[in-house]
């Protein structure tokens, strides 16, 4: 499964997902990501520059099953280009495009979902990374971090 965007918010869940699945979870990022998302399993890390279609098609000749693209904005994903035949792509940037395998996620948590994940977060197979923890007051602080810093993971507000 290769995760374009492994490194924020949705992508760090994304990975750790896709390892309680069995899957070999690929991901294209920045050298000092690296730690970080082999920490949360990632199995390889490609270079984040350069033409991610061409290393991934050197790595893996007959392509990659799954695509989790959290980048692309809102058109069609360029990388569909190193799926496997029968490959799945699914999005939350609506990047997915249509047709059978291509699924654009869009948060609408229902009781069985929510179950589903906090089973997850309560037997440790699924860990929210947090970089910072902002108070409340810092609010906008933080809304600044999220506009213009790099985030490993998520920032949070605690308000209580
Ligand atoms: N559909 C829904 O219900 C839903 C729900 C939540 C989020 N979203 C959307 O999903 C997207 C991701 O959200 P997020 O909170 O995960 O954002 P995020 O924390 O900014 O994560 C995106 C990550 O992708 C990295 N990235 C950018 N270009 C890359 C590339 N070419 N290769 C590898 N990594 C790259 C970013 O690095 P830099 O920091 O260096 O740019 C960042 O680490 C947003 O557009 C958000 O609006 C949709």
């Amino acid at each position: 499964m290769l995760v374009v965007g492994a490194t924020g918010g949705v992508g760090s869940i994304v990975v750790q997902l896709g390892k309680a699945a069995g899957a070999t979870v690929v991901a294209p990022a920045l050298p000092e990501d690296e730690e970080f998302l082999r920490g949360l399993g990632v199995d390889e890390v490609l270079p984040r520059e350069g033409d991610l279609i061409t290393a991934v098609r050197e790595r893996y000749p007959n392509g990659v099953d799954a695509l989790v693209d959290v980048v692309t904005p809102y058109q069609p994903t360029p990388f569909d280009a190193v799926l496997a035949d029968g490959g799945r792509i699914a999005s939350p940037t609506n990047a997915a495009g249509e047709g059978p395998g291509r699924t654009n996620v869009m948060h609408a948590a229902t009781r069985e979902s929510l179950d589903r994940i906090a089973q997850l977060l309560a037997d440790g197979t699924v860990k929210v990374p947090i970089q910072q923890t902002f108070e409340l007051p810092q609010a906008p602080e933080a809304l600044g971090a999220l506009a213009a810093g790099h985030t490993q993971g998520k920032l949070a507000l605690r308000v209580a």
